[in-house]
């Protein structure tokens, strides 16, 4: 089913001016499901007045087809389709496909699909000197927004975003490299050779490959481990306008080249409170150490003077459950007991952590549950990736959603440059004073800027 466009509806809100009694509707715009929308592109031209959302809790910043989240219900739908159906029944490319191109693969086009991603995983020679430029104990996120930035300096065949095939290139480059780029990162990072990719293994498999073979024997991927990469790929694959999609989007508003775009948005993504979070919530599980210990980092999470949260808690949007948490619970036990580590201490401490915060009155007043992030990490550390691997295998499932966006946004013919305005709280005017007539009203920041003593008084 195409996307449809926006529905105008007969109901309006109107605004009041309660010093006039002037009078204003606002129109209202309907999509297929979930919330409608006020329609206030005309509001500041009209009353010379804007909204205020700082964090953009109720703002809608575009219309889109691509998915769909219930938050107060759990729901997550990519395309109409249900997570937990899409993490049951299909692969990742599959998933990848859906987003791309609106529908699931029919078995030929899924052979295409699946056979250009293949033909793609390889990089530029010349590229891979790039990773001998950074520190071998550079965190892989920083290595990733380098090499995808600079992806646009090579592949001038895909960056006219204004040609579909250059856009579909330009797509399929990404979505395939990516997993080769996060692999060199982390061979660069531990002194090994990189590992060139394998047109003979799946997408989850090559990256397993590319992560853990040596040149210098023989390496079965685990298929335990397949399936749950490739489950964990498509449990972050999408996520409505997320705040790294959201940066993608707003790159791309600017006609900005598909490879920057997607850097910005690994940039975006890597902070704790967003992708960070699957790494942060390891080393908080390590940080507690002992079940003994989770109260008192209870207490810390719910003290307002304490910055400490409780990381792979709480969403903007779910204040239910978020349903990739609940499948990714599974598929953490599926492997742990699997792979016969079913009383790893972690997964006892997560376990007893969320089952104590759920009862706690100050997690369950304020809706927060454990979101996607809460037992991922879990399952990477079984598999053997390093935490500061984390957002960087985050990164690369949400590489297919990122693009999926800026395609639909480019296509879109009504895309413009993305430009917030603000409420202004500064000086409202200032004469200018020559340097010899400024007083110093504040303390001179020197001191401890440039290593100078710490300004005492
Ligand atoms: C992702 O947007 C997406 O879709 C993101 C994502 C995706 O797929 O793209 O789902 C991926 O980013 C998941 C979230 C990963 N982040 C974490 O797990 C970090 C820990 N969580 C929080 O930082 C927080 O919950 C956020 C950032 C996720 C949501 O922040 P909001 O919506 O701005 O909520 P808030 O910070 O305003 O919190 C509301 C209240 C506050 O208390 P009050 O000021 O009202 O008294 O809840 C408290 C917060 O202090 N709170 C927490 C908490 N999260 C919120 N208190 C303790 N621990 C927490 N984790």
């Amino acid at each position: 089913m195409k996307r449809i466009d926006p529905i105008v509806s007969e109901k309006t809100f109107t605004l009041t001016n309660n010093a006039t009694g002037e009078t204003y509707d606002l129109p209202v715009l309907e999509g297929t499901i979930g919330p409608q929308v006020l329609d206030i592109r005309a509001l500041y031209r009209d009353l010379g007045i804007f909204t205020y959302d700082p964090g953009f809790t109720s703002t809608a910043s575009c219309d889109s087809g691509i998915t769909y989240i219930d938050g107060e219900k759990g729901i997550l739908k990519h395309r109409g389709y249900p997570i937990e159906e899409l993490a049951s029944h299909s692969d990742y490319l599959d998933v990848c496909y859906l987003l791309l191109y609106e529908d699931l693969p029919s078995p030929e086009e899924k052979e295409q699909f699946n056979w250009s991603i293949t033909h793609h995983t390889m990089l530029d020679d010349q590229l891979m000197t790039f990773f001998r430029g950074f520190r071998r104990d550079a965190h892989p996120m920083a290595i990733m927004v380098g090499i995808v930035g600079a992806l646009s300096a090579f592949y001038h065949d895909s960056t006219d975003i204004y040609d579909p095939m250059q856009r579909m290139l330009a797509s399929h480059r990404l979505i395939a490299k990516m997993p080769t780029i996060g692999a060199c990162a982390y061979k660069y990072s531990i002194g090994q050779p990189f590992i060139y990719p394998r047109n003979d293994l799946s997408y989850a498999e090559n990256l397993l490959y590319m992560m853990f073979a040596t040149p210098s024997e023989e390496y079965q991927v685990n298929p335990i481990f397949a399936k749950a990469m490739d489950r964990i790929l498509i449990l972050h694959a999408d996520h409505e306008q997320n705040a790294s999609t959201s940066t993608v989007r707003l790159a791309g508003s600017s006609q900005a080249n598909p490879f920057a775009c997607i850097s910005s948005g690994i940039a975006s993504l890597w902070g704790p409170a967003h992708g960070g979070a699957n790494e942060a919530v390891l080393n908080m599980l390590g940080e507690i150490g002992t079940s003994e210990n989770i109260l008192e980092f209870i207490e810390r999470a719910k003290d307002p003077s304490d910055p400490f949260r409780l990381m792979g808690f709480g969403h903007r949007v779910y204040k239910s459950f978020d349903p990739r948490a609940t499948v990714m619970k599974e598929t953490a036990k599926e492997v742990l007991n699997e792979l016969g580590m079913v009383d790893d201490p972690l997964l006892e401490i997560a376990q007893e952590l969320e089952r104590i915060a759920l009862k706690d009155e100050y997690f369950v007043s304020k809706n927060l549950y454990p979101n996607v992030d809460f037992y991922s990490g879990l399952i990477l550390k079984a598999i053997g990736f390093p935490t500061n691997m984390f957002t960087v295998l985050f990164a690369i499932s949400r590489t297919v959603g990122w693009i999926s966006h800026w395609k639909e946004m480019i296509g879109d013919p009504d895309n413009r440059i993305g430009r917030p305005r603000q409420l202004y709280t500064g000086e409202a005017h200032r004469e200018f004073a020559h340097v010899t007539h400024r007083k110093h009203t504040k303390k001179p920041i020197w001191s401890w800027l440039w290593g100078g003593k710490k300004n005492e008084s």
